[in-house]
């Protein structure tokens, strides 16, 4: 983790916490929003959409990665979380190796409601990511 990283975390900070209103949470009350910062600045957001059936829910980090991925991008810099109902929020396994797939690099910054910081390099938050 560099000094830019917490630049680029700085500069999502209201844009993140302003997706938390389009979070769809009515099942766990934990509304999650993700920012990714993309190769070239752009960036995308996510919110977690949950489903009654339970099983078919979606994390606010995939939102943001396939919105990215189908968007034409596939080089990230960091992944900014945050939900006000959850202290420090981190991907799941399931969106830390979706995320792994495109960027090995990638920083990840969660952040707390008292505009907190913590950062991770992806790699330590998965140690053995599945490779074909
Ligand atoms: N969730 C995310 O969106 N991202 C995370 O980092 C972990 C969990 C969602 C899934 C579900 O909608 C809710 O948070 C509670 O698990």
């Amino acid at each position: 983790m560099t000094a830019s990283h917490k630049k680029l975390a700085s500069q999502m900070i209201k844009l993140v916490k302003k997706g938390i209103a389009n979070a769809y949470a009515p099942y766990s009350s934990i509304p999650v929003s993700a920012g990714l910062y993309c190769e070239g600045g752009e960036i995308f957001t996510g919110v977690n959409i949950e489903n009654s059936s339970y099983s078919l829910s979606m994390c606010a980090e995939r939102v943001a990665l396939f919105k990215a991925v189908s968007s034409g991008y596939r080089k990230f810099l960091l992944l900014l979380l945050y939900s006000p109902e959850f202290e420090f929020i981190l991907p799941c396994g399931a969106c830390l190796q979706t995320l792994y797939e495109f960027s090995p690099e990638l920083v990840v910054a969660t952040m707390n409601t008292n505009g907190a910081f913590k950062f991770y390099p992806l790699k330590t938050l998965i140690k053995r990511p599945f490779k074909l």
